[in-house]
């Protein structure tokens, strides 16, 4: 039996498989610039951030309808159950889908398709976080937010995603305060490629409940210590950080050294199509290579509990 955990970073378009994502183009007319899936996964050689994410744009244009929507976060959850999710707050991003006539209406519909059902059909809660592109205008993440109104009985919390250097959390200060003002949770990336600084701003700015990321507080011994203190939760997804050479090899992640820190880490899939492993390979893979012990994996797996948005009582009863 897998251990119960909660899964607090994953983009639902980063589970897009190529088997699904051939599928989808077939159906929806749409042509993929390689031959098979085997080519396809071939070009999943990244150098970096960027380099992923043309491709995670690139491959989510064969999402078209409600019914694509469903059928991806089905697929997923049905692959995270097998791994021992119990929970799982689930990343989107509407501004990637609006820029091809995809309203934000059919991607939330379509997703609680599958949603609505999967504590019944697959024993696992949800929550959905509409994450903003800080490589788009501030603007156009305040028309997005405004364009989820009518959806947001479906909406937790907003965070923030994208190409990080260069676009500080700072930028989407109104945004945020605003969907602070709706009753939204509120996360934010950073500290993946951005600098420590990006981590504070975004508490401070932001006021962000969780960081994504945030890799690189290790840079900020007084930002280290501030985390631990104010038991700020960090989202890890040390596969992603293999991948997109945030570390040299999963030996290096320096996650034993976060813990040890005290910092309330959790560790999480983030584009799992993408990257190589779900929930459970993750947890896995952290066990195997960097010899957690058995009581660390169980911190790790009670942390994500800790740090979700589900009430105490749901908490409870998830893990
Ligand atoms: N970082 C930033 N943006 C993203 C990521 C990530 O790891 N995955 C999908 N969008
Ligand atoms: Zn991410």
């Amino acid at each position: 039996m897998p251990l119960p955990k909660a899964e607090l970073h994953l983009h639902i378009e980063g589970t897009l498989e190529p088997e699904l994502a051939f599928e989808l183009a077939a159906r929806n007319g749409v042509s993929l610039p390689y031959a098979d899936t085997e080519e396809l996964r071939a070009a999943y050689r990244f150098q970096g951030l960027q380099s992923f994410l043309d491709l995670y744009y690139e491959l989510m244009s064969v999402l078209r309808t409600e019914q694509d929507f469903a059928d991806l976060a089905e697929a997923y959850l049905g692959r995270a159950a097998a791994q021992g999710v119990r929970h799982a707050e689930i990343f989107f991003d509407p501004q990637a889908h609006a820029r091809r006539g995809v309203g934000i209406g059919t991607v939330v519909e379509g997703l609680w398709r599958a949603l609505g059902d999967s504590e019944r059909n697959h024993g696992v809660s949800t929550r959905l976080i509409l994450c903003f592109l800080r490589d788009e205008s501030a603007e156009s993440a305040m028309e997005t937010l405004r364009a989820a109104r009518p959806h947001l009985d479906r909406i937790t919390g907003v965070g923030l995603d994208s190409a990080e250097a260069g676009h500080p959390p700072a930028k989407f200060r109104e945004v945020y305060e605003a969907a602070a003002a709706l009753g939204l949770r509120r996360v934010a990336h950073a500290g993946e490629e951005g600098p420590p600084a990006y981590i504070t701003e975004a508490l401070d700015v932001l006021g962000v409940e969780r960081v994504d990321h945030g890799l690189r507080c290790l840079e900020d011994p007084a930002l280290v210590e501030r985390l631990v203190r104010e038991r700020v939760p960090l989202t890890l997804c040390p596969l992603s950080n293999v991948r997109l050479h945030a570390v040299d090899t999963l030996a290096d992640h320096p996650l034993p050294t976060l813990l040890d820190a005290g910092l309330l880490c959790t560790v999480n899939s983030d584009d799992p199509a993408y990257f190589g492993g779900y929930a459970g390979d993750t947890f896995d893979a952290v066990r195997d290579t960097l010899h957690l012990t058995e009581d660390r994996l169980r911190e790790l797996a009670r942390n994500s509990f800790l740090a979700s948005f589900l009430e105490d009582d749901e908490e409870r009863r998830a893990r």
